[in-house]
């Protein structure tokens, strides 16, 4: 028989599991949102009926996934009447999986770690997802699911998930945010962004065979003190950005094995 799973959130990380889920041959009952239009759009492409009421969540599936933003999460929670004829499980990476204590026995946390944007389909379709579950057979059977969309499983309790995610935080939003002001340096001089990818892509695969500490390069490593000083005249009209700079690259020279 088909595994039936309810999602709440229509966001990016809804919308991977929802199709990635229907491909694979599960059903998805419903798509929950706060803007209805929102669940309308993902529930017509994974066959499913749509709302914006958690108090009228299907009770006849296996699987309820909180795909929220996480200061929603306790909020959307509190909506669903309480039920152990399913799974409650949230893809958070910093809320506990005690949030759904009051509410069921059979609870866990479905944590990708990856980074998602709805607009676009992966490139790195593998990678783990963390997991934490009420009871044993809860564990088992979430490992089940995530092979069912060919995906692997790693036990990582609440207070590793937190730091783990911090450290994503790092790794992917921090980094990201630096690629846009460096896209935004470019933009302002009429030089395109895409100038930089085989460098990016290439600071990344050092990655598979280098700890990043050894793998850094540039003017603050090597202390070029008249090149520092010269792009911080460069972004005199940017203090942010020069304030990041100058921090950043004294954290590096600090840093220096
Ligand atoms: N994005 C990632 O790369 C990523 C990776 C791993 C884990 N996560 C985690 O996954 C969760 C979702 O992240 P996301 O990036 O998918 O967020 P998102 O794209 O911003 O989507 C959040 C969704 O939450 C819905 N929502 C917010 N408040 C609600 C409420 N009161 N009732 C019902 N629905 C509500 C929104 O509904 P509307 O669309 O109707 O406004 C939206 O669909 C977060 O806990 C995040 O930490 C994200």
């Amino acid at each position: 028989m088909s595994i039936k799973i309810a999602i709440v959130g229509a966001g990016n990380v809804a919308s991977f599991f929802a199709k990635k889920f229907h491909a694979a041959g599960c059903t998805i009952v419903s798509i929950t949102s706060k803007n209805l239009s929102h669940a309308q759009s993902l529930a017509s492409e994974v066959q499913a009926l749509a709302s914006n009421n958690l108090y009228t969540i299907p009770s006849d599936i296996d699987y309820l996934f909180f795909a929220v933003s996480d200061d929603a999460l306790k909020a959307c929670v509190d909506q669903v009447p309480a039920s152990n004829h399913f799974c409650w499980l949230h893809t958070s990476g910093s809320v506990s999986n005690a949030i759904f204590e009051e509410k069921t026995n059979r609870y866990g946390v479905f944590y990708p770690l990856q980074t998602f944007s709805k607009s676009v389909s992966l490139q790195q379709t593998k990678f783990p997802v963390l997991i934490e579950a009420s009871s044993n057979d809860v564990q088992k059977s979430l490992e089940n699911l995530a092979t069912q969309i060919q995906l692997t499983t790693k036990y990582v309790n609440s207070e590793n998930r937190k730091h783990i995610h911090l450290a994503a935080v790092f790794a992917c939003n921090f980094s990201n945010h630096l690629f846009q002001i460096a896209s935004e340096i470019l933009k302002e001089n009429q030089l395109p962004f895409d100038l930089l990818l085989p460098l990016i892509q290439e600071t990344v695969a050092k990655l598979q065979v280098m700890d990043p500490a050894a793998a850094q390069t540039g003017p603050a490593i090597r202390n070029d003190q008249a090149t520092l000083a010269a792009h911080v005249t460069l972004l005199k009209d940017h203090p942010q950005w020069e304030a990041i700079y100058s921090l950043l690259s004294a954290q590096i020279q600090a840093t220096k094995a």
